[in-house]
Order: structure tokens, then sequence, then C-alpha cells
């Protein structure tokens, strides 16, 4: 490794403020009169510029100075449904008028009205509908991002809505992971059946997999999803394929859905408002990352808050995502999500940068990037901030300078 990426460098960027998240710096791994460089697409040099092996000019082809930016990994959002038709703002109205999300899908609206409009989208409609919030998601300094099927619940349409999400990366330049996610809702056709449908859905899988189009499985493991034993039923079916699980747990009521991911070595347990501790325990023995999902508590306006000190007090690595769908969080903008999770969950700013990061990757099964060190993907979000704690106090507005993805320039 250190071989390859000896110099030349392709690229090397001095006069900056790196936020390294690496855990042997104290506060957000910082260096400062940093110095970071990368060649063929990872990251060769993150350190002080004092520590460089040479004279800059002689280092790299293209010697840059960031200015004195802030510098952090490229952030991860590793929970998302942003392949969808439609939109769902009247049922905002409804609840803001006192009908619950639950309510909603009883009567067939909710995660069902969001399956009709994408059935019928065409994919090039389905994906011109996706790549504006992507962008946004970009702009917004994010270069990896997970995308869940779950809005078609018929093989046809889950096929296209992963077809979308991988063609959502290759046009963007982004790290896209998909997620299989037809135990979502129950789909019309098979109304009073739901075993059936998990089997039907369990025969897709194999598949979707084998046109690549499947990276996790996930489940809806709730009252108005699916039961336990037809979540494990789905984890088996993915087991049986080698692919790792995560699931939608204990959002609405605590049906132990954080025990049975962990019990699986799923990579995530996520929303998790009603685990208890015996589950979180189960997480930190499986290494299953916690998933907090600030807009969808936001924008139900739930009370019963994740169980955070549980969580610290098993370190349970904490991510952070958007949850971006068009029910329970309308929310396409990462950085939001992270300020949503230090005011309603009490993360501290640098806690919330590491969930959208390092702790996101992981929770994704990814561990060549959400750090700056040699050998990470060259994934680099430059910012206009003083203090990377900005990045979570700011409710919107624009501060990234520029984006690279595995070191291309994709903003
Ligand atoms: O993560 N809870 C289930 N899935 C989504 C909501 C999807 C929808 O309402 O369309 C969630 O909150
Ligand atoms: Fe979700």
């Amino acid at each position: 490794m250190i071989g390859r990426l000896a110099p030349p460098w392709d690229r090397l960027l001095l006069d900056a403020r790196l936020a390294t998240l690496r855990d042997d710096l104290g506060a957000y791994g910082v260096i400062e009169d940093g110095a970071l460089a990368w060649k063929d697409g990872l990251i060769a040099f993150a350190g002080p510029r004092g520590e460089l092996p040479g004279e800059p000019a002689a280092l790299a082809a293209r010697v840059e100075s960031a200015e004195g930016r802030w510098i952090t990994p490229g952030l991860v959002d590793c929970h998302t449904h942003l392949v969808f038709a439609g939109d769902r703002a009247q049922e905002f109205e409804r609840r803001l008028q006192g009908a619950s999300y639950e309510q909603i899908a009883r009567e067939g609206g909710g995660i069902l009205s969001t399956v009709r409009a994408t059935r019928q989208a065409s994919e090039e409609e389905l994906l011109a509908a996706s790549l504006p919030r992507a962008r946004a998601l970009r702009a917004d300094g994010v270069t990896t991002l997970e995308i869940k099927s779950g809005y078609g619940l018929d093989f046809d349409s889950e096929r296209k809505m992963l077809r979308v999400a991988r063609r959502v990366g290759e046009e963007l330049g982004l790290t896209v992971r998909t997620t299989f996610l037809a135990a979502h809702a129950l789909p019309p056709e098979f109304a009073g059946r739901p075993d059936d449908y998990i089997a039907a859905a369990c025969g897709w899988l194999p598949r979707l997999h084998a046109e690549g189009l499947v990276d996790a499985v996930d489940a809806f493991c709730e009252g108005i999803g699916f039961t336990p034993a037809q979540t494990r039923r789905m984890f088996q079916a993915a087991r049986a394929l080698g692919l790792p699980v995560k699931l939608h747990a204990d959002q609405l009521s605590n049906l132990g859905g954080a025990a049975l991911a962990a019990e699986f070595g799923g990579l995530s347990a996520d929303h998790i408002e009603w685990t208890d501790e015996a589950a979180v325990r189960a997480m930190a023995a499986a290494g299953t990352v916690a998933v907090l999902l600030p807009g969808a508590f936001h924008v139900l306006r739930e009370t019963k808050l994740p169980p955070l000190a549980e969580l610290r007090a098993h370190a349970v690595p904490m991510a952070v995502a958007t949850d971006l769908n068009p029910g329970t969080s309308p929310l396409q903008s990462l950085r939001l999500a992270m300020s949503l999770a230090c005011t309603h969950f009490r993360l501290t700013p640098e806690e919330a940068l590491r969930g959208a990061t390092v702790h996101a990757a992981r929770a994704l099964g990814l561990h060549d990037r959400g750090r700056l060190l040699p050998g990470q993907r060259a994934d680099v979000v430059q910012w206009e901030v003083a203090h990377p704690a900005e990045l979570a106090y700011w409710l919107g507005g624009d501060r990234v300078h520029s984006v690279h993805v595995a070191g291309r320039r994709v903003d």
C-alpha cells in the first residue's frame, strides 16, 4: 500500500485544516496547518505540512492551497429511500390536522400511495424524479449514499427501483449502496396474505442479487409492517446469499427488532426509538451500528427518544442519516439531519459528524472511507466554515466549497 501511494501524487493540498476523525488525535482528529494528498483515488498523505517527505513541488503533479479551509471525509448518508415517484404533501397536511402516520397507513395511504405512483412511473421518469434529490445531498457534501427499494413491492417494480438507484450513482459520480426492502408494506394484491407475500419477496431476492442489484436486505418490522417471524424469513433468505442485513427496528413500538438485527449480525438497526437495553447490549456484542433518523422523529413529532445513554454506555457506534423519503422524512440535507440529531437527541456536533462519516460507512459495511487516512478513498469535502461544529449548527445554507469522490471533483 505504502509503495503504491508513494509520491509523485496526483494532487497535494496545502494550507488545509483537517478534521481527520482519527481517534488518536482528540476532538475531530484535527490537524492544523495540514496537507492532504491523493493518488489513484486514494488518500496518500493526511498530516501536518511539516511532515511532508519533501518539497511540495517535487511531491505532486498539482499543488494547491486550500486557503485555510476545513476538510472532512465525504459525508455518508447510510439510510435513504430517495428513489420514488410523487409526493405526500397532502398526507403531511392531514397529519398536521391530527391524523396519525399509522392511521393513514391502515387506510391504504402512506407507503402504499407512493407504491401506486412508483409502479406507474417508467424507469426514466423515476430516474428524473430521483436525481435532483441525490444532487441535493451531493451539494451538501454527501459522497456515498444508500438507497432502498420498497415502493415497488412486485418483482418488476422493485427491480426498476434498484436499477434507478444504481443509475443515480453512475450519473452523479457517487457511490450508491442498494438495499432490498420489499418487506416495507403489504401490497394490495397480497391483502390478508402477508406470509405469502414474504415468500414471494424472498423468491425475488436471488434473481435481483444475480443482476448485481442488491448490496443488503432490510425490512420494516412493525405493527403496520411485518412481524419478527416474517422479518426473520427475509433475513434467512439474505443469509442464504451471503447478503448483510439491516432493519427498520423499534420505531413505533418494541417488537424486538434491534435484537433480531443483532442476532443476524446485522450491519445496523435503524430508528430504534423503542429499543431496550438488552437489545443495545446485543447490538454492541454483534457490532451492529445504531442508525439514528432524527428527520422522521421530527416530522412525526415523536417524543420517545432512542436509548442514547445505553448506546453510549455500551459503546455502540451511532450513525446519523436523512431517511430521505416522501412520508416521514422529506429531508434532503445530511447536515440538517446532523443538526436535528444534536437538537433532538443531544448528540454533540462531533458525534453527529462521526455519525455521518465513519460510523455511517460502517453501517453500510464500508471500511475504506469515513476518515482522512492514507489508504482510504479520496472522498473529500472542503467546507466554508470556521470550525467543524458549524457543520451541525447551520440549518440550511450552502457551506460546501468542493466535493471530490475518489479524487475526482463531482460538484
Ligand atoms: O424509514 N418506516 C418505514 N419506512 C420509512 C417511511 C417510508 C414512508 O413513509 O414512505 C421510514 O420512516
Ligand atoms: Fe427508512
